[in-house]
Parts: structure tokens; sequence; C-alpha cells
């Protein structure tokens, strides 16, 4: 939720932990701040709002060693006191901090009791008072020790006014890693603050400590055993990280779909063989054959990514199939074991409840794999194996191309299991990876509809109540267009099943309410024309997206967006698409920051 970095090296630490803390804004945006180690102690700067914030009110810094952070309040509202680093009561620790203190009351209760004032709110200040107490010359010794007593999880940089020149880091449930320079290293939550630096990175795993110094570090565990880290490269361009003439990111990754979806399927489809090739699940390739029952989890948007997915496998696979809420399964006490696979959903790899919910799973002894965009990420390290989405960054908070690249890496995943149990002839499967591999320059003229999405949303975005309504493959893509609309727009809207609307929510229809329907070509077209009369007749305002050439729809809806006709199940990935441009349009008619909506952040790693 927080964005967390460390600079030790020979440059200026201040610019490159403010140009790192930029990158990392999408992560968490309510506040931010900078400690600079030098020979006069610790200089601390903080402030309430963006970095660009915080560069106006800030001077000059020679030093070479700082820690900065940018938050997603948890503890304590957005305010300058509250704001990281936080420091002991002589400004002789500085500490920055993602994640949650969960025993920070008890914590706080003693060092109260010992005479500690605490100069904010937050959980995270309890930490920098105890390493600040436990100091005796060795820093990289009193975070361990500081760390036995807390409970909770962290990502986390530490500097000391007695040692300048060393950032000690530690890793417990909130992502964190080292970028490996010439002479120099930064630590930070994700890749985005170091591309510009090196694209040498170690991953710090849980239960780790690491000792950063200019010309090299060091890694243990919490009792100080050494460990070896391994240095990977990171496969992204810097380019990919920046805006590339688009006004936002969200934008920008909307109109790169073609593309991420591309790189999805790269390798991956043979259409010789009518098969898909997996490299990622190899070594686990018969189990998963074997697996009676397929358990899709994850939150936001790749829930309704595995929505889809459970079409998809009970569809290909014909394998009993559900879909959960990570944060309801992880506590649910689930029925699961051996022969079933439970498969993590999730962009950024890093969300709390879908890491808890691979680790349960696992603790119940099912398959856990992966279908995780950041490489290296926690829950990609977790599961037994996965399928990377190959989507490149994803910066906006709003989720887009990774919600296709979900869905393709979802779709693949159930034609091989089809195929592994005999369940998905091979001439269907050859017609279905057919059609996959057309999909990009489907979505191509698909996107084609922008200007008539602007037009629709500019007219209605002052209209604050908003219904989405699909069916079969379709209606998981209503719910992703209603939390596309709240989540930029902050215009309430509900996405239902079309057939669910009698059962109450009819009753919200009135004069011009706009309703979104996914009216496209299939099993069930005449049902959801049927709904379309219903809401018609109720005044409701009628945005239809249609099949290219549907000639009936157009006297029935108020706006109609044509998209190419696809098969069902791979309709999600060219219905979506209209929605997620009449959100953004939406969102930038009323003003709203499109990259970084209020109170939301990229990846969710507390609870
Ligand atoms: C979607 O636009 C949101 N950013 C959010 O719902 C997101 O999908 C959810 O937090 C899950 O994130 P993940 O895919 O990184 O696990």
């Amino acid at each position: 939720m927080c964005g967390i970095v460390g600079y030790v090296g020979g440059q200026q630490a201040l610019p490159v932990l403010l140009d790192g803390l930029e990158r990392l804004e999408y992560r968490g945006y309510d506040s931010c701040g900078v400690a600079i180690v030098g020979d006069l102690g610790i200089g601390i700067q903080k402030s309430t709002g963006r970095v660009t914030d915080l560069r106006k009110t800030i001077g000059d810094a020679a030093n070479t060693t700082g820690i900065g952070h940018t938050r997603w309040a948890t503890h304590g509202t957005p305010t300058v006191a509250n704001a990281h680093p936080h420091t002991d009561a002589s400004v002789s620790v500085a500490v920055a901090h993602n994640g949650i203190i969960e025993n920070h009351d008890s914590i706080r209760d003693w060092l109260g009791r010992e005479g500690i004032k605490f100069a904010s709110e937050t959980d995270t200040e309890v930490l920098a008072h105890l390493i600040g107490r436990l100091y005796r010359g060795n820093l990289e010794d009193a975070v361990r020790s500081a760390l036995h007593e807390v409970e909770g999880t962290y990502g986390l940089v530490v500097v000391c006014a007695a040692e300048p020149g060393v950032v000690v880091a530690a890793k417990k449930g909130s992502p964190l890693l080292i970028g490996v320079g010439d002479g120099e290293h930064i630590i930070a939550s994700d890749a985005s603050a170091v591309l510009e630096h090196t694209k040498r990175v170690v991953y710090l795993d849980d239960g780790e400590v690491a000792r950063v110094t200019a010309s090299g570090f060091t890694t243990t565990t919490l009792d100080a055993s050494p460990v070896t880290k391994e240095v990977q490269e990171i496969g992204w361009t810097l380019d990919q990280i920046e805006l590339g003439g688009h006004e936002h990111f969200m934008s920008k990754e909307i109109f790169e779909q073609p593309a991420s979806l591309r790189d999805s399927m790269r390798g991956r489809i043979d259409l010789g063989r009518s098969e898909v090739r997996l490299g990622g699940v190899r070594d686990f390739v018969s189990r998963f054959g074997r697996t009676r029952r397929v358990i899709l989890a994850g939150c936001g948007t790749a829930w309704h990514a595995a929505l889809v997915g459970e079409y998809l496998f009970e569809g290909m696979a014909k394998v009993p199939t559900e879909v959960e809420y990570a944060s309801e399964f992880r506590y649910r006490n689930p029925v699961v074991d051996s022969r079933t696979t439970v498969i993590a959903v999730s962009q950024s790899g890093e969300t709390a409840d879908t890491l808890a919910a691979v680790q349960e799973a696992k603790r119940l002894g099912a398959l856990s794999l992966g279908a995780v965009n950041v490489v290296g990420s926690t829950i990609a390290r977790e599961t037994d194996a996965g399928v990377y989405l190959h989507v490149g960054p994803e910066i906006g908070v709003a989720s887009t191309k990774a919600f296709t690249g979900q869905v393709a890496v979802l779709a693949m995943l159930a034609a091989h299991l089809g195929r592994r149990k005999r369940r998905f002839p091979k001439k269907e499967c050859a017609g279905f990876l057919a059609d996959l591999a057309k999909i990009p320059s489907k979505v191509e003229e698909a996107l084609r509809c922008d200007g008539q999405a602007k037009s629709i949303s500019e007219r209605l975005s002052g209209r604050d109540n908003w219904l989405y309504l699909g069916r079969g493959y379709n209606y998981p893509v209503a719910l992703e267009g209603a939390l596309k609309l709240k989540e930029i727009s902050y215009i309430h809207a509900e996405g239902l099943p079309a057939a669910e609307m009698k059962h109450g929510p009819i009753a919200l229809i009135s004069d011009g309410m706009p309703v979104v329907f996914i009216a496209t070509r299939g099993a069930q077209y005449e049902k959801i024309i049927g709904n379309i009369e219903e809401v018609r007749a109720r005044g409701g305002h009628v945005i239809a997206v249609a099949t290219s050439g549907d000639g009936r729809i157009d006297k029935l809806a108020d706006d109609v967006i044509y998209v190419p006709d696809a098969p069902e199940p791979l309709q999600p990935l060219l219905t979506v698409i209209p929605l997620q441009l009449i959100a953004y349009h939406a969102a930038v008619a009323r003003g709203c920051n499109v990259d970084k909506p209020r109170n939301l952040a990229k990846s969710v790693t507390v609870e």
C-alpha cells in the first residue's frame, strides 16, 4: 500500500529518493517524506500530498545515504506528523515502513510506561523507538532485535546517525528488493523505482534482513544466519513505465492491450499441434492433470477475471470450478485436498489476501498455481508453479491490460487442462486456439470506439448511479465495467447478471438512468434483448455493447458500441474494452485523478 525506497552510493541521495518515490506513488500517495543521513545527523522532511509538493519544500542535501516513503494511511490520518520516516526521540534512528505492526498498541503502552512520548498516531513509530532503544553500535543487530518483538507485516528501511553509509532493510509479508548498481544500491518496494539505475535486482524473502552499503550488501535471517541471494535481471524497460505520449497510464495501458495480449500468448499457443505450452507449470503438469477440482482466488479485478475463468475451466476442462474472494477463502476453513488446484490470480503478486489464500491452500495440501504479472513477486515465489501474464508493468491503479492478460492466461490454462484430461477434443481445441490468436487484432478494432465512448461519458458522467448488466461469460465483464467506473470516477455503479434485475435492482431504474448492457451475439441474446426492453419500459438510458453487424440492437438502445464478433468464451476480451474507455473518459470528464484515484492503491499489501 505504501512505497518505500532507500539509497546508499556515490550520488546525492535526495534526488534519487524523490525520483524513486514518484515512481512508487501509484502504490499510495496521501503523504510522503525522506530522511537523509549527514555529518550532523539525520535530516527529515515530510509533506502531506504528492512528492511534487515535497520537492517544493525541500532544499538541497549533498549526502549520499537516505530513505523515503510515500504513504497509504492505515493508522492515523494523512498528516505531516503521521507521514514517514519516523524517528526515535533523539532522531538517531529513522524508519520507513510498508505494512502493519499488529501488536503496536501493546508496544506503545510499554514504551509509554518507559517515558517515551509519541509524535504520531502510526503503528510504525513504535519500531523507531524500539530500534533506538536497542541500538548498541550495530544497526543491523538493533533492527533484528526489534523485529523479534513485533507481529505483523513489513517492508522496512532504516538508517541511523551513527552509521552514515548504511541502510538496513527487512521483509515480512510486504515486497522489497535491492537494486544492485555500480558502487550504489537502491532498496525499493518494486522495480519501478530502481529501473533507471540498474536492471540487476535481489528479491528479499520473508524473514530476511539486509545490511546495505555503497559497495555491497549482506543478507541474514532474523536469527542472524547468513543467506545467499541470487541477483536477477529485470525484464522491463524504462519506456514501459513512462507515459509514452498518453495523458494517463490508464489510457496508455488500455491501448497497449493488443500488444500485451500478443505477449501473453507468445510461445504458448501451438496452432500446428493444437495445444498450449506453459513452461511455468511443466514440473507440475501431471499433478495438475490429475486435479479433481479447481478453485480460482483473487481480489477486485482479478476476482472478476477468475469468474470468467470459472466458465472457461468448466467449459473446456469439465472440472468443477469455484471462484473465491481470497479474503473470505483464507478464513473459511475451506474443504480442500491434494486433488484440488488453487489458482491465485493477481496482477501485483503482492495482494495480502491472495497471498494468504495461497498459503492456506498449501497448508491444506492443494496444488497452488499463480496467474501473476509481476515477475519475482511474493505470490509468484510462494505458489508451486504458475504462468506469468507478460503484459508488462501496469502503473495505473485501475487494472486494465492485466484483466485481459489474466483472462487470456486462464483460457490457456483451461485449454491445457482440458487436453490433459482428454475432455477437450483436439479439433475443438484447435478452433479455440485459432480464435484466441485472432483476439489481439480484434482488440485493435474494438479500441476504435474510443471517440464514441468519450461522447457517451461526457453526456452521462453527470449521472450518479449506473447499472451494468451481462449474461454468461459477459456477466463478470458487467462487474468489471462497474468497478472501473466506481474506482476512478467515483460514480456509484452496480454490475449484475441481467436476469437478477427483476429480483430487486430494477426498482432503481428511473428516467435517464444509464444502464450498460453487454448484448453481444450468443446463446442468451434473446434473453438480454428482453432485459433491455424491461429497462426501456422504465425510462432507463440503454447503452449496449453489441456485435458488429447487429442491425437490431440500435433500434432498442440509446447508444450502441460495436465490437468484433468472437466465440462467447472469448468475448470478455473484447466487450471489456468499451467499458474501460467509458470509465476512463467519465473520470476525465469529472476532473478525477485517473491514475491515482482517491482512497486507492495499486497493490493492497495489508489485510
Ligand atoms: C482494480 O482496478 C483494482 N486496482 C483492484 O481491485 C485490484 O484488482 C485488486 O486489488 C487486486 O490486485 P492484484 O491483481 O494486484 O492482486
